[in-house]
């Protein structure tokens, strides 16, 4: 099983490098067959060479690997984000990785919100006219195919309804916005059809917003468009905490392949100062080992973590003293008395 780590840029380097060690240790202790290979796609190679993806690259990793493990792209020297949108928006929509999974831990429980990744206002389809001249206009378009709202939708509904969760909501903003939204809600009654089971909601964005600040408890799992769900997990990360906590994962259930992610940019404001919160990183290597099917090496992972957050070993956001690397030695000092010890020797024993 082969993995694409990217580490791409500012503190997504800095979390990276600072939870490979614990993938490192579970591969190890567990015998987990998965190898890591480090790929520089980033600001440093588009400004060298112009470089996003290169050429064939989402081709090699869908016949290649199974799946990436990405830092966080974004640089002030590309105020426009071009490198970003070509690698992170290149993989979404090469690999069809249309499913952005975010779960939000909350003070009440659990919120799972699902995002769709690959259309909306993400499809790439607009343009300036007459950009110089005195008139000016900047379109950018919002699609939605029934095919992929259809296979999203239905895929949701489906793992929720696997997690057990009782409460579906979906956002939309179908009174300004009213073609794409239609599409959403007729898509999401047709589906909801085999799960009688299901409480279902549709809640206007705005609305949603407001009542997800003030009782986020109201909800158990949540559906939204592209541009939505990403403004909704910011603001879920800001009621756990802190952007520095949210994981994420991104996944085509058709051909298995998964892009793992923390929701968190590249921080300019913070980079190179050591103190980037890893756990979201670690957190989403947590999604991506379950992905795999390698739940208790997950489970290990996503508990110790967890753990130290709460220790003076976290970085300052979350109140501690500690550093991203201190934050993640502590970690790993933890995983190390978790880990079965007859696991370790047994390893260690085997010829490989
Ligand atoms: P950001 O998420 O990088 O930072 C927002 C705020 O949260 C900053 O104050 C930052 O210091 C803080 N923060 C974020 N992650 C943290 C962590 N792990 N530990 C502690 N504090 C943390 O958002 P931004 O500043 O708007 O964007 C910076 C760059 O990142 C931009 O170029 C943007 O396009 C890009 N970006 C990339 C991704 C991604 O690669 N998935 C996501 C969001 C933003
Ligand atoms: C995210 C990010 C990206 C997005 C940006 C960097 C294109 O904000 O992963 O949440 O909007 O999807
Ligand atoms: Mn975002």
């Amino acid at each position: 099983m082969r993995i694409a780590v990217v580490p791409g840029d500012g503190i997504g380097k800095e979390v990276v490098v600072a939870t490979l060690p614990a993938l490192d240790l579970l591969i190890q202790a567990f015998g987990l067959d998965i190898e890591y290979d480090v790929f520089g796609w980033g600001a440093d190679e588009w400004l060298a060479s112009c470089v996003g993806l290169p050429e064939g690259a989402v081709e090699r990793l869908a016949a290649e690997y199974r799946a990436v493990f990405l830092g966080a792209l974004g640089d002030p020297r590309i105020p426009d984000m071009a490198h970003g949108r070509a690698i992170l928006l290149g993989l979404r929509r090469g690999l069809d990785l249309y499913v952005n999974y975010r779960p939000l831990a909350l003070e009440h429980g659990e919120v799972h919100l699902y995002r769709e990744n690959t259309q909306g206002l993400y499809v790439g389809v607009g343009g300036t006219v007459a950009e110089g001249g005195t008139t000016r206009v900047a379109i950018d378009e919002c699609v939605y195919t029934r095919d992929t709202v259809r296979k999203f939708v239905r895929f949701c509904l489906r793992r929720l309804s696997q997690q057990g969760l009782r409460k579906v909501t979906l956002v939309h903003k179908s009174n300004a916005v009213p073609n794409t939204g239609r599409l959403w809600q007729e898509v999401f009654r047709e589906q909801l059809a085999a799960y009688p089971g299901l409480m279902a909601s549709e809640e206007y964005v705005d609305s949603f917003c407001y009542h997800f600040v003030r009782d986020p408890s109201r909800y158990e799992g949540v559906l939204a468009p592209n541009l939505f769900g990403d403004i909704i997990s910011d603001i879920g990360a800001a009621l756990m905490g802190g952007l520095g906590l949210a994981a994420s994962a991104s996944i085509c259930p058709e051909s298995g392949f998964g892009l793992f992610e923390p929701v968190h940019g590249s921080a300019p404001d913070i980079a190179g100062q050591g103190v980037a919160n890893p756990h979201g990183a670690a957190m989403s290597m947590a999604l991506m080992l379950d992905h795999l099917g390698h739940t208790e090496p997950a489970a290990v992972l996503r508990r110790c973590v967890t753990e130290i957050a709460r220790t003076a070993h976290a970085t300052p956001d979350l109140g501690g003293s500690g550093t991203t690397d201190r934050f993640m030695a502590a970690t790993i000092h933890r995983m190390n008395s978790e880990v079965p010890t007859e696991k370790l020797s047994e390893r260690k024993s085997r010829p490989r």
